[in-house]
């Protein structure tokens, strides 16, 4: 996966309700996307439609994404579900330290174990991270700086080049409250420099970054174009086959 293509993601979160409108709705996206090689595009259904919905996609350019993966292959792990499982079922990207499941607990130790396997069985981690508020002082950078570092501490710049960033300020999801283009181009200028700080230039230059927050048809072409990173995950307006074709055009 080159750099320079945009990625796409549908992160559904727990919806849709059903097995036949997951069907519906990987169907109607599939359609939209037969064979475009650009932007890159994947969606993320809960765990209990992948296969079905993957089956579905299976002809299109649309790739498969879980919302999770856990960090152990095998054993006695009630509830749990491994990369190897999701690999089986042609799972392309799977999406970790979302600010969802941080906030049920998931630690940055256990998002850096995550990415291990994941990256170890070759599969695209798309790692979150993001500040729970702006605060005048700018605190909030280095929050982003802090989760950073943690992939640092296990990731060579070999490997954090195979992850995929994406930052989602978490009072931008599902509020309505999208940053504005010129809040993402500061960040990725931000992330750039904290990567070439922990790494070096050019491995901040080839970490692909995607913003993640109230992306809807309306704001996508701006953000895209102006805010510097390369892609979304988008997560409310993926639910609307409509809403994420415009989205992915207007990157494309
Ligand atoms: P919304 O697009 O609904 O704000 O969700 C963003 C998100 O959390 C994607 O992972």
């Amino acid at each position: 996966m080159k750099k320079s293509v945009p990625l796409v993601v549908g992160n559904w979160k727990l919806n849709p309700v059903t097995l036949k409108e997951a069907i519906a709705l990987g169907a109607a996206v599939a359609k939209k996307h037969k064979k475009a090689e650009e932007p890159c595009v994947a969606i993320a259904p809960p765990f209990p439609y992948l296969s079905d919905v993957g089956k579905k996609i299976s002809k299109s350019s649309v790739s498969l994404a879980a919302q999770d993966v856990y960090f152990k292959n095998i054993g006695a792990h009630t509830g749990e579900v491994s990369v190897l499982q999701l690999k089986d079922l042609g799972v392309k990207y799977v999406i970790i330290g979302h600010s969802e499941r941080r906030a049920m607990g998931e630690t940055d130790e256990e998002v850096k174990q995550k990415t291990q396997i994941t990256l170890k069985h070759l599969l695209t981690p798309i790692v979150c991270v993001g500040e729970r508020e702006r605060d005048e002082l700018g605190n909030f950078f280095s929050f982003v700086e802090s989760q950073l570092r943690n992939l640092s501490e296990v990731f060579t710049s070999i490997q954090i080049k195979k992850v995929v960033i994406a930052y989602e300020p978490i009072w931008a999801i599902g509020t309505g409250n999208t940053a504005t283009a010129d809040d993402v181009k500061e960040m990725q200028l931000f992330i750039e420099s904290v990567l070439t700080k922990l790494y070096d230039r050019p491995t901040a230059k080839n970490v692909r970054l995607i913003y993640g927050g109230s992306v809807k048809p309306d704001n996508a072409r701006t953000l895209q174009s102006e805010g510097g990173m390369n892609g979304f995950l988008v997560g409310g307006a993926s639910l609307k086959a409509e809403d994420f074709a415009s989205i992915i055009k207007a990157v494309s």
